[in-house]
């Protein structure tokens, strides 16, 4: 199994700041301007696994329709990825092993 990232940055003229989060307990980091969604698909190849198996989630829409990227915060609140902007110091937690 591949363990790619699903996205990939492309060259941009315009500058952003690095946002640091944690992803499982693992330092990353963002750019300004990302979704949850975005900063978590450059690190990897899944986004969480399916609630009802171990199968790979990576989102759907990118739109907020289809509930398929609901993660968590080490607070407990669960937020969509795909419509939940990053922001500083965000604590994901997916439950997967990274
Ligand atoms: S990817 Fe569909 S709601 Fe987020």
């Amino acid at each position: 199994m591949s363990r790619a990232p699903i996205l990939r940055r492309i060259a941009s003229d315009v500058p952003r700041d690095e946002i640091a989060f944690a992803l499982d307990g693992r330092a990353c980091t963002g750019l300004e301007g990302d979704t949850v969604l975005a900063a978590i698909l450059v690190q990897g190849e899944r986004l969480r696994e399916s609630d009802f198996s171990s199968a790979p989630r990576a989102g759907f829409c990118l739109m907020g329709a289809c509930q398929d990227c609901w993660v968590q915060l080490e607070s407990g609140e669960r937020l969509r990825a795909c419509t939940t902007m990053l922001v500083p110091g965000m604590q994901v937690v997916t439950g997967m092993r990274r």
